[in-house]
C-alpha cells in the first residue's frame, strides 16, 4: 500500500504534493513525509496523517520566493517497521544526496542491508525501503554512473514489489521513478514542461489528462522542462504509452457529506446507472445486455466448463453472489477462491477454464498474482475492475469496468454494488449466448435491474431512521448477521463493514447453519441482523428467525416493505422494496452499509480511515 507523489516543473512543489497526499491518504495513514529540492534538500516527516505533516511544515516552511519546484512525498501504511517518524519516508542515502519514496516490499532487504552495512552504510530506520536508497547510492558510486543508471542497477538486485520516486541533489533537474507490481502513473503537464508522479491518477487529474502508466520493471526519467524517457531495467528504451484519462474530480471531494463513505453510499443510485449505461440497450419490448468483452470473447466464454472467481474481502463477497448468478443463468459450475489462498494452492486450471478477477482497485497484490498464475496455466482472464488502467485490468484478457468512479472511503460500498451489477449483466449476457436462460426471465431480470437505482433511493430515504436505530448498538461488543441464498454473502458483507469501521466483532452466517454452533452465542445481549427480504426462501428464513427469537436474541430485521408478519416478531426492522431474488443483495446491503456507518460515527471513530487498514492492498 502506501501512496507516493512526485512533482518536477515550474510550480511550487509543496502544495501539489500535499494535495496529492490527501488524495492518496486512503492508501495508508501511519505517517507522511515529503522531500523538497531547492537550494537545499529539505525533508519533513510526521507520524500520523497528512495533516500532521502539514503542521510540521508550517513550523519551518520554505523561505518565501525560494519555494522548491521539485519534490517527492509519501503516505505510509506500515509493513516493515512500526508507524513512527523515523520510519516515515522519504528516506535519505548515506551521503544525504539521494532521497526516495517507495510503495511495496523489498523481500531481500535483510541480506542487502547486511551487505551494505559491511561496506560502511548506516541505517536509521527499520524499513525495507531505506535499503533501496542506500543501494542506489552504492551503485552510483560503484559504477560512477548517473542516477537513472544507478536506479536500474539497484533494482536488478532487489526482489519484491516497488513503485519508487527518487531525487538527487547532484542532479536537481531530474526525477527518476520505477515500478514492479505496485502501481505508478506519470502525468505529462499540458505544455510537456512539468511532470506529476503518483500511485494513481487522482492526484494528477486536475493538472493533466495525459497519463503514462509504467509497466513492470520500467524506469522513467523525467527531466524538468524537457522529456520523459522510459527504459527497461537493461536500459533499453521502451515506448511510453500515453493514455487520455478522465477522472471526475467531483468524485474526489466530500461534496458536503461528512465522510467519503456516506457520500459513496449515497452515490450508488447514480453510479449504478453509469455502470449499466450503454450496456443495457433497446426499448421496453426489446431489452438486452451487450457487453463488448462477452461479444469479443464469445467462443472462449461459451467453451468454459468451469469458472473460477478470485478476489479478496468485499470483492470476494461479490464473487459469492456472482457464483449464484452464473450458476443460475449460465449453468456453468463456479468456484470462488480467496486470491491469497488460490495462488499458493497449486490450483488445477485447465485451458478451457475462465478465471474472473474482481477488484475495486485493480491493484490488490494477491488477486494480481492469482491471475498471473492462472494466465500462465492457460485460462482466459476476465477482469471486473473499477480502477481504469490498473494492473489487474491490464493483466486481464477481457473484462468489464464497473465504472462507479473513484472510491475513497476505505470501506468498500459502491464498488460492491457495481461489481454485483456487472456480474448480473455478465451472467445474463452469457446465459443468453449459451441459451441457458429463458427469454422471459432474461427480460424480467433486465427490467428489474434497471429499477434498482430508484429502489436504492427509497432505502436511502430511511437514513435518519437507520441512524436512530443504530444508537442502541453503540456499545455492542458482538454482532451476528444472518441470511440465506443470495443474502448470505450480504450477511458476510454486513459483518465485514461493521468490523472494519466500528471495531465491533461481527460474524456473517448462513441463517440455517447457525444452529450448528453459533446459536450458542445468542442471548438478549446479542444483536442479530436478519435478512428476511428474500421471497424464494422466505418461509425457511422465518423458521430460522423463530430459532433466534426463542433464544431472546435482539433482532433487527431487513424486511420486504409491508411484511407485517416479521414486523410483529422482531425488535426492530428496516423495510426495503421488493425485488427479484437474484437482485436482493443490491437492495439489502444498503441498510447494512448505513448501519455500520452510523454505529462507527456514534462511537466517535474515523470512518474513512479505520485503524490498521488501507484501501489498496498492494502487499501480499
Ligand atoms: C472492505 C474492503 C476490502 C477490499 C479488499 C479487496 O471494505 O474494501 O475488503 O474489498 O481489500 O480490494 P480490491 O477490491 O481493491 O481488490
Amino acid at each position: 500500500m502506501c501512496g507516493i507523489v512526485g512533482y518536477i516543473g515550474h510550480r511550487e512543489a509543496y502544495p501539489i504534493l500535499i494535495k496529492g497526499l490527501h488524495r492518496l491518504e486512503y492508501r495508508g495513514y501511519d505517517s507522511a513525509g515529503c522531500a523538497l529540492l531547492g537550494k537545499e534538500l529539505t525533508i519533513y516527516k510526521a507520524k500520523g496523517k497528512v495533516s500532521d505533516l502539514e503542521a510540521v511544515y508550517e513550523k519551518s516552511p520554505q523561505p518565501a520566493g525560494e519555494e522548491p519546484t521539485v519534490g517527492i512525498a509519501h503516505t505510509r501504511w506500515a509493513t516493515h517497521g512500526a508507524p513512527s517518524e523515523r520510519n516515515a519516508h522519504p528516506h535519505l542515502s548515506e551521503s544525504g544526496s539521494l532521497t526516495l519514496v517507495h510503495n511495496g516490499i523489498i523481500e531481500n532487504y535483510a541480506s542487502l542491508r547486511e551487505q551494505l552495512q559491511k561496506r560502511g552504510f548506516t541505517f536509521k530506520s527499520d524499513t525495507d525501503t531505506e535499503v533501496l536508497v542506500q543501494l542506489i547510492e552504492y551503485q552510483k558510486q560503484l559504477h560512477q554512473s548517473d542516477l537513472a543508471e544507478a536506479v536500474r542497477s539497484a533494482l536488478k538486485l532487489a526482489i519484491g514489489a516497488y513503485a519508487i520516486a527518487v531525487i538527487d541533489k547532484s542532479e536537481p533537474e531530474k526525477l527518476v521513478c520505477a515500478r514492479k507490481s505496485s502501481p505508478l502513473a506519470i502525468g505529462i503537464g499540458e505544455d510537456d514542461s512539468e511532470f506529476f508522479i503518483a500511485s494513481d491518477a487522482s492526484p494528477i487529474a486536475e493538472y493533466t489528462k495525459k497519463i503514462v502508466y509504467l509497466n513492470d520493471e520500467e524506469v522513467a526519467v523525467v527531466v524538468r522542462g524537457k522529456e520523459l524517457y522510459v527504459t527497461n531495467l537493461m536500459g533499453d528504451e521502451t515506448e511510453a504509452d500515453v493514455k487520455e484519462v478522465n477522472v471526475d474530480l467531483s468524485m474526489l471531494d466530500h461534496d458536503g457529506y461528512p465522510h467519503f463513505m456516506l457520500k459513496e453510499i449515497f452515490d450508488q443510485p447514480n453510479v449504478l446507472k453509469d455502470c449499466m449505461r450503454g450496456r443495457i440497450v433497446g426499448d421496453d419490448h426489446n431489452l438486452k445486455v451487450v457487453l463488448s468483452a462477452v461479444t469479443q470473447n464469445r467462443r472462449q466464454l461459451l467453451r468454459a466448463r468451469r469458472i473460477v472467481i478470485v478476489s479478496c474481502g468485499t470483492s470476494w463477497h461479490a464473487g459469492l453472489i456472482g457464483k449464484q448468478l452464473i450458476e443460475h443463468f449460465c449453468r456453468i459450475p463456479v468456484e470462488v477462491a480467496y486470491a491469497s489462498e488460490f495462488r499458493y494452492s497449486d490450483p488445477v486450471i485447465e485451458p478451457d477454464d475462465v478465471v474472473i478477477a474482481i477488484s475495486q482497485s485493480g491493484e490488490t497484490a494477491d488477486t494480481l498474482a492469482a491471475i498471473q498464475q492462472a494466465k500462465q496455466q492457460g485460462a482466459l482472464i476476465y477482469g471486473i475492475v473499477n480502477g481504469v488502467g490498473s494492473s489487474i485490468a491490464r493483466e486481464s484478457h477481457a473484462g468489464t469496468y464497473i465504472h462507479v468512479g473513484p472510491e475513497i472511503g476505505v470501506a468498500s460500498t459502491k464498488a460492491f454494488t457495481g461489481q454485483v451489477v456487472v456480474l448480473t449483466m455478465l451472467s445474463l449476457a452469457l446465459g443468453m449466448a449459451k441459451g441457458t436462460v429463458e427469454q422471459e426471465e432474461y427480460e424480467e431480470t433486465i427490467k428489474e435491474l434497471l429499477l434498482i437505482p430508484e429502489k436504492i433511493e427509497e432505502v436511502l430515504k430511511q437514513n435518519d431512521k437507520i441512524e436512530r436505530l443504530s444508537k442502541q448498538f453503540t456499545y455492542a461488543r458482538n454482532f451476528l448477521y444472518l441470511g440465506r441464498g443470495y443474502n448470505y454473502p450480504v450477511a458476510l458483507e454486513g459483518a465485514l463493514k461493521l468490523k472494519e469501521i466500528s471495531y465491533i466483532h461481527a460474524e456473517g452466517y448462513p441463517a440455517a447453519e447457525m444452529k450448528h454452533g453459533p446459536i450458542a452465542l445468542i442471548d438478549n445481549e446479542m444483536p442479530v441482523v436478519f435478512l428476511t427480504n428474500h421471497h424464494r426462501r422466505y418461509q425457511k428464513v422465518i423458521s430460522n428467525l423463530q430459532e433466534v427469537i426463542s433464544r431472546h436474541g435482539n433482532i433487527l430485521a431487513i424486511i420486504n416493505k409491508g411484511d407485517e408478519q416479521v414486523k410483529k416478531m422482531v425488535d426492530s426492522y428496516i423495510e426495503v422494496p421488493e425485488t427479484l431474488s437474484c437482485l436482493t443483495p443490491l437492495i439489502s446491503v444498503i441498510p447494512l452499509q448505513l448501519l455500520s456507518y452510523h454505529i462507527a460515527v456514534s462511537r466517535g471513530l474515523n470512518v474513512d480511515q479505520p485503524r490498521n487498514l488501507a484501501k489498496s492492498v498492494t502487499v501480499e
